[in-house]
């Protein structure tokens, strides 16, 4: 069935005890689909059924800001798992891509740090007060020729954060892994820590955001305390239900910035304490251009070098974005280079991209020209259009996105087969 050219591509792949039907996820976005209140709409759920109905063997849900303090931080919406009112809503998203046979992890985000913005004006908290601030050369093309723009006026520079105190980071941790459950609960396959992109975590590995004289800053150790006690406690908390992956930036590429060496010293810490996969990206707010490769050579093989580099200090699965031709996808998994690529922008160009390049039709994939016209409007709060996927914001209206009847016998949550399958165990 599998088109010759593409059999790496569609190889199952297993994630801890997960197996995923192919090296094809979809990347984490917030596309502000969740309502004002950070409950899933039906936007949010039709969006990703529409993705794993395209062949997507691997959803990766946006970051879900997972505590109370965290929550007033945010972009315009994002969707919440802080109490308990926000998990039923998930689990009806999980349901609705299970139906077209995907496997879907939650992205868990402790919050943005220095690079959110309350409504209110109240400052943002971070692991130092440095504001963030962005140099225009750091932007995308497409970004630097509309610099005089309000909306990425309001984006260049962050407000003033206050310092994070310990008993803050402390609690924060435990709030994390509560939320942590909750997601198990809401059925999702995997979950995985946000750590890129400069916010709050990745301000805490950074010398360049992370000034802190006490336990949490100064030495590598110290700046990755703050991850790997969260990371320890979501462990502990989701007992091995679901594996937990953790995505990272690369690189920070700026001046006192993350390097790919320290990352991959936190990588190899975090695979020693039980990660199941190591998620990659780049950049940060400051460094946009990293963050979202606009340039078809970045989008052929960027960060390839970067996983290549992981690859040879870890064992677990790795993720790798922006690889938007199926060619080298192909190429890149078979080589080694990385174990499943992720698609971003190409899924919202074209979410039938797994099942045009499975059945020999890649010559019609709709490619994403990285005009970031669907980045545009979220920096002004709008819902994302996309230039050359009249469908898009649209997924809602088709009612064939959501399932009309259960599938299959009613699955025990992941916290009774963890309980059933430890009571096998103490009977043997
Ligand atoms: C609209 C939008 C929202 C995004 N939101 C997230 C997010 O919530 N979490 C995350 O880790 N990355 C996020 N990203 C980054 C993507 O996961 C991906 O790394 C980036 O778009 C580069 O991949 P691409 O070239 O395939 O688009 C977002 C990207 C876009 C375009």
């Amino acid at each position: 069935m599998n088109k010759p050219g593409f059999e790496t591509l569609f190889e199952p792949v297993k994630i801890g005890d997960v197996e995923i039907s192919n090296r094809i996820a979809m990347a984490p976005m917030n596309l502000l689909y969740s309502t004002p209140d950070g409950y899933v709409s039906e936007q949010n759920i039709a969006w990703y059924a529409r993705r794993a109905k395209g062949g997507f063997g691997l959803i990766i849900t946006e970051a879900i800001v997972m505590t109370a303090l965290a929550a007033p931080f945010i972009v315009y919406r994002n969707l919440y798992l802080h109490n308990d009112t926000f998990t039923a809503g998930l689990n009806r998203m999980v349901e609705a891509v299970h139906n077209f046979g995907a496997k879907i992890f939650a992205q868990l985000s402790i919050g943005l740090g220095r690079q959110g913005r309350a409504l209110d004006g109240t400052p943002p908290y971070a692991p130092s007060p440095i504001p963030y601030e962005v140099n225009a050369d750091m932007l995308p093309n497409t970004f630097k020729l509309m610099l005089g723009n309000p909306d990425l006026q309001r984006y260049m520079k962050g407000q003033a954060p206050r310092e994070m105190t310990v008993e803050e980071i402390l609690s924060e941790e435990e709030r994390y892994a509560e939320a942590c459950v909750r997601a198990v609960t809401a059925g999702f396959d995997g979950v995985e820590i946000h750590a890129p992109h400069g916010y709050l975590l990745h301000q805490f590995l950074s010398p360049r955001s992370n000034k802190r004289t006490d336990e949490y800053g100064g030495s590598l150790v110290n700046r990755m305390r703050f991850l790997v006690e969260l990371t320890e406690r979501t462990l502990e908390a989701v007992r091995g239900a679901v594996p937990v992956g953790v995505r990272m930036s690369a690189a920070e590429h700026l001046s006192q910035g993350l390097t790919l060496d320290e990352v991959k010293v936190v990588a190899k810490k975090l695979e020693d304490m039980g990660v199941a996969y190591f998620n990659i990206s780049d950049g940060s707010y400051e460094a946009l251009k990293y963050f979202f490769p606009e340039d078809i050579e970045h989008v052929k093989n960027h960060l390839l070098k970067e996983a290549a580099e992981l690859k040879e200090v870890l064992d677990i699965p790795i993720i790798t974005p922006s690889i938007h031709d199926p060619v080298i996808a192909e190429k890149a998994i078979s080589e080694g280079a990385t174990d499943i690529i992720s698609l971003g922008r190409q899924s919202i160009a074209d979410p039938d991209w797994p099942n045009k390049v499975k059945n020999g039709e890649v010559n019609s994939i709709r490619r994403c020209n990285r005009c970031l016209q669907c980045l545009m409007r979220i920096m002004a709060g709008l819902y994302p259009r996309c230039a050359i996927n009249p469908e898009v914001g649209f997924e809602q209206y088709n009612a064939e996105l959501f399932p009309n009847k259960r599938k299959g016998e009613v699955m025990p949550t992941p916290f009774v087969k963890w309980a059933l399958a430890q009571m096998m165990q103490s009977s043997k």
